[in-house]
């Protein structure tokens, strides 16, 4: 199965509050973003956002410039539905991370929960690098998040990669500065703990 007919398939079937990575609040990923100190017009895109509650939270929190990519149309119908008029305020894109084809220098933030770690193949792990290089501003802040070495090595049915920090931020390479880096142990919905890394790091040069 192609990965959005698989993407489109879960989102179709499960309720989003039911799936292993939901999240009520992303409150480590908030508070990454608002320890950025980017000001609250800065340009934030959630990769992979599916219909995580994480934009509904950068909302309240006075955010205006937001973007959700995903490549599934039925995670995003479901954000948009959960959020109602609000939704109008967050720019909607259903591509292919390692495909889009994203303005260049266009984004403040890059934040990226359980999307990087499904990436098997190192051409697509080039590839998705190559984007945010080129969709993040010089200096701009990269929050990306995958399961940590000890986490579970499939998710959602599909197989991922399991990373430690200083290995996700070696996929990066030295055009990424590591800035910190945690661990957070995310408890699914149907109770069992997962693994989770953050790296958080900042694109440099030009
Ligand atoms: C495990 S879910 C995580 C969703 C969200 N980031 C969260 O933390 O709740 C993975 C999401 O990535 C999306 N996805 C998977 N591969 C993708 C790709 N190549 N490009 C864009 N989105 C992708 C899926 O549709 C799904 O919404």
């Amino acid at each position: 199965m192609q990965s959005k007919e698989h993407w489109e398939k879960v989102y179709t079937t499960k309720a989003t509050d039911t799936v292993s990575w939901f999240q009520p609040h992303a409150d480590l990923s908030l508070d990454l973003i608002k320890a950025t100190a980017v000001s609250h017009d800065a340009a934030i895109i959630d990769v992979g956002g599916g219909a995580s509650t994480l934009v509904d939270d950068l909302l309240a929190n006075g955010y205006t410039d937001l973007s959700v990519l995903d490549l599934c149309a039925a995670a995003l119908a479901a954000a948009q539905r959960r959020l109602g008029s609000r939704a109008a305020k967050v720019q909607w894109i259903e591509a292919d991370v390692t495909k889009a084809d994203l303005p260049a220098k266009r984004f403040d933030v890059w934040h990226d929960r359980a999307v990087f770690h499904f990436l098997t193949s190192a051409e697509d792990r080039a590839a998705y690098v190559q984007t945010v290089f080129r969709a993040v501003k010089p200096g701009g802040h990269v929050i990306v998040a995958t399961f940590a070495e000890d986490g579970p090595n499939q998710c959602s049915g599909l197989p991922v990669m399991r990373y430690r920090a200083d290995e996700l931020h070696a996929e990066f390479g030295e055009a990424f500065a590591l800035l910190s880096h945690q661990k957070e142990a995310h408890h699914t919905p149907s109770g069992t703990v997962q693994q989770f890394v953050y790296c958080y790091c900042r694109r440099i040069g030009s």
